[in-house]
């Protein structure tokens, strides 16, 4: 199959660039398209034909639920029951934006693969013009995981998909890079207590704000635990070669680097431009030392290893507070849990 990538642009709200993408959903078939989190690869969420091929593209095991992406509020009643009042609040303040809400399943409406059989589902409105034309023109339910290979780093741009599922999906939207840069938070609501399972552009602080008290247990305490959002245990994120956490501390890296060439191995160093000059084979920058920068090019920079023949990836970290908790997340994922140590 040949894949076609047509730049769309998110300027222009030109129903004719969305022809094509909604006849060949209607038609049970894949198109990748981007949000504000990462670029996510759709298929409409009734149909077990069009959920089949996303899990097929992806490689993606099929125990991993996908989230539904919705372009209005009002449908929601369709596809899931008793909705909480914390629930509805937080659709109110946070949608269109980066939170999926766990709520209770409607029995036999969405196909069952999109829930990988438990009695919940993920449910999302992005805020980007050319998702939410997309799915308003088609006005069915999409989901969408991101529209990467199984455990490769999210695309945030459309020639990433490309890279990944190049000629096993028709069509990509391309909307250029997107937005925010790590995927969307995932808060369960149907739980006791509101649990975060997934940090990320929405942070706890913001929900804590809005509806009390938010857990969020951490990498280490989920690991521990039941995967509750079943993706959480498998291996993502990941470069060819080994990733390796470090302090941002110029010294210590480049202590790092001197006793990793010493073993002749060759160094990718992700980390914010400021260290540019630091003796690494390769440098993928995280843009400037702030958090929202680091989550814009982190995917981009890990992605970006892979054209390379680094032995070793060394990447710093950040601070826990804010979006720096989402950063961390996929970082020590990507990582195995894995620090470098100075000897
Ligand atoms: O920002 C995003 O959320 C992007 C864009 C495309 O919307 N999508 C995305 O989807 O990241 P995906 O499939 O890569 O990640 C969805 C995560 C997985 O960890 C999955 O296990 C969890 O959400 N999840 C989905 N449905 C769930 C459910 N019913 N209960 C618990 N976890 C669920
Ligand atoms: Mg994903």
């Amino acid at each position: 199959m040949k894949t076609t990538r047509i730049i769309v642009d998110k300027n222009v709200n030109n129903s004719k660039n969305y022809e094509q993408a909604v006849d060949l959903l209607k038609n049970g078939e894949v198109v990748a398209f981007p949000t504000e989190t990462v670029y996510g690869l759709g298929g409409i969420a009734t149909s077990d034909e069009a959920v089949a091929k996303i899990y097929e593209a992806k490689g993606r095991p099929s125990d991993n639920p996908l989230i539904v992406h919705i372009g209005t509020i009002e449908e929601i009643d369709r596809y899931v029951t008793d909705i909480s009042e914390k629930a509805k609040k937080c659709m109110a303040t946070f949608w269109p934006g980066p939170l999926t809400i766990i709520c209770k399943v409607k029995p036999n409406v969405l196909s069952a693969k999109v829930t990988a059989g438990l009695d919940t589902v993920g449910l999302r409105m992005p805020n980007h013009p050319v998702a939410l034309q997309l799915l308003r023109q088609l006005g069915e339910p999409v989901a969408a995981p991101s529209a990467n290979r199984s455990g490769k780093p999210s695309p945030t741009e459309g020639i990433h998909v490309e890279e990944d599922l190049q000629d096993r999906i028709p069509l990509i939207l391309d909307g250029g890079a997107t937005g925010i840069g790590v995927e969307s938070t995932v808060i369960d609501l149907t739980l006791q207590q509101p649990t975060i399972l997934r940090p990320g552009g929405v942070t706890k602080e913001m929900l804590e704000e809005v509806i009390g008290p938010v857990l969020q247990p951490t990498h280490i305490e989920q690991k521990a635990g039941a995967p509750k959002a079943p993706g959480m245990k498998y291996t993502h994120y990941a470069p060819n070669a080994p990733v390796y956490l470090i302090a941002k501390d110029a010294n210590e890296i480049s202590k790092a680097i001197e006793e990793l060439h010493e073993q002749n191995k060759k160094v990718a160093l992700l980390a914010p431009d400021s260290y540019e000059d630091v003796a690494a084979d390769y440098f993928f920058s995280f843009g400037a030392d702030t958090q929202q920068d680091m989550a814009l090019h982190l995917y981009h920079a890990l992605r970006a290893c892979d054209a390379t023949d680094a032995d070793i990836v060394l990447a710093t970290i950040t601070s826990m507070d804010g979006v720096g908790s989402a950063i961390m997340n996929r970082l020590e994922k990507s990582a195995g849990g894995n620090w470098y140590k100075v000897k």
